[in-house]
């Protein structure tokens, strides 16, 4: 049975394009995503219009008489997509896929269609940015060709629809949902109003039928297109497709997901036929000819339920008499980084705060644990006194502000990690010593304070 509630009648309404924040007055400025310029004016609707259908079955029953599904998840065949979805493909799920435009997401997803094709699921490829054609020339260069894999090349919403009603496919793409319009509603494709009705009409259509949906979003800065934020509460899951356009390694991330942890990535290179898995990912976030170098140190992080060794880079610059200085910091979070310059100031002596300081987590990773703080102190003492830190050895451990190193999570399956990948030496918390196995051709350093570990790594 179809429900629906609907929307107060208002006349006009102002409506972020970046992040869907609404206002009833333009303003410049957005409150909530503090953009500018992003609040567009939308005319409400005729109320059957911005009614919303309520997935509902047709009354309550005991939760122990709900028939189970024999398989609730699709097994891709890809590990680190599988590993990203929590498991596999949640069938009747619904994802979005965001990430910048080029960045691969009609690669990844044309991959993945055929995995699940090839295991005789029918499968759905909607291209609304695409022709069939354009798709095929892809698919040919991808080796994707499945007779249970269809594509089409639909913008309008209706179609759409009645192409997944009819076809009831196992796994339904649809790239991407700026080019989607339902005609009824005013405004382009792309605006808020149209991608948040198309994404939520798809969405019932998809739990209705069971068909696992994967939504494409582009991101983009562009005030006229709608951001994918917008559809983040409308959809089970969220991935971000991520990587450097002008490299070829790519993490897909989870930022929302109903059935599996956010805390997993997975690692892919953009090759001449598509997208790879990476078997080597460490490999991936350190840079080469590291020896030598000041501002950079080694930390085994993990990530989701791996370790990865990731590089910290730290750039000081003097900033002479100027009192402002300039901290800018990518993968790693800026309350942290200022926590560590401040100890390191006061606990070593190392005037960081009167430089220009820059910090990148090399490869894009995003760190989000404190058992990175050690290298992160040790890359920007390193920089500060242009001496490079021992290039054979990793370090672990979370500083505290009395420049204490406090022990970490999982230290002995880091230092596995540091080992297999040619380290030679791990800087390690005293404390994570106690119960440690020897490791050979790894020598342990315990260090109970950031000045012992600095001068572990051989730059105090
Ligand atoms: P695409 O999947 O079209 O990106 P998106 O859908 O996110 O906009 O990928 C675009 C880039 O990927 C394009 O610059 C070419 C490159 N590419 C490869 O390097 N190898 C391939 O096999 C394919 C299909 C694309
Ligand atoms: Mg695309």
């Amino acid at each position: 049975m179809r429900m629906y509630h609907s929307a107060v009648k208002t006349k006009s309404v102002y409506v972020c394009q970046q992040c869907g924040h609404k206002a009833i007055r333009w303003l410049g400025k957005c409150p909530e995503c503090n953009e500018f310029n992003t609040l567009a004016e939308e005319i409400s609707r005729p109320e059957d219009v911005v009614s919303r259908p309520v997935l509902g079955d047709d009354k309550p029953i005991p939760i122990t008489e709900v028939k189970p599904l024999d398989r609730p998840r699709i097994q891709i065949g890809i590990g680190e997509l599988d590993r990203v979805l929590g498991g596999g493909l949640v069938i009747g799920s619904v994802a979005l896929v965001g990430g910048d435009p080029g960045i691969g997401k009609s690669t990844l997803l044309l991959q993945m269609c055929q995995r699940v094709a090839t295991q005789g699921m029918k499968v759905l490829y909607a291209s609304s940015e695409e022709s069939v054609m354009q798709t095929k020339l892809r698919a040919d260069r991808l080796g994707v060709s499945s007779p249970n894999l269809y594509v089409v090349s639909e913008t309008n919403l209706s179609i759409l629809k009645r192409y997944l009603e009819e076809m009831k496919p196992g796994l339904a793409v649809v790239d991407s949902i700026q080019m989607i319009y339902r005609p009824e509603i005013p405004g382009a494709p792309g605006t808020v109003g149209q991608v948040r009705e198309c994404a939520s009409e798809l969405t019932y259509v998809a739990k209705r039928h069971g068909i696992s949906l994967l939504i494409v979003g582009h991101v983009t800065k562009d005030g006229s297109i709608a951001g994918p934020r917008t559809l983040e509460h409308i959809v089970d899951a969220v991935f971000y497709f991520e990587g450097d356009r002008f490299q070829s390694f790519r993490v897909l991330r989870g930022v929302k997901n109903r059935f599996g942890s956010t805390n997993e990535i997975g690692i892919f290179e953009m090759r001449g036929a598509g997208l790879a898995e990476v078997a080597n990912p460490s490999e991936m976030f350190m840079s080469e000819d590291r020896e030598h170098r000041p501002g950079s140190a080694i930390v085994p992080s993990l990530i989701g339920s791996r370790t990865l060794l990731v590089e910290v880079q730290a750039l000081t610059q003097p900033a002479g008499e100027n009192p402002m200085t300039m901290r800018k910091v990518s993968g790693y979070d800026a309350n942290r980084l200022a926590i560590i310059i401040a100890v390191i100031a006061r606990r070593l002596g190392v005037p960081i705060f009167k430089e220009h300081v820059f910090v990148n987590i090399v490869g894009g990773v995003v760190i989000e644990e404190p058992a990175a703080d050690l290298a992160l102190a040790a890359a920007l003492v390193s920089a500060s006194r242009n001496k490079a830190c021992d290039a054979m050895s990793v370090m672990i451990g979370e500083v505290g502000l009395g420049g204490e190193v406090r022990g970490v999570t999982q230290a002995a399956l880091r230092c596995v990690e540091a080992k297999r990948l040619g380290f030679t030496r791990a800087i390690v918390p005293k404390h994570n010593m106690k119960g440690m196995d020897a490791i050979e051709g790894l020598e342990l350093v315990p260090v109970s304070n950031l000045r012992e570990a600095i001068d572990a790594a051989g730059i105090y």
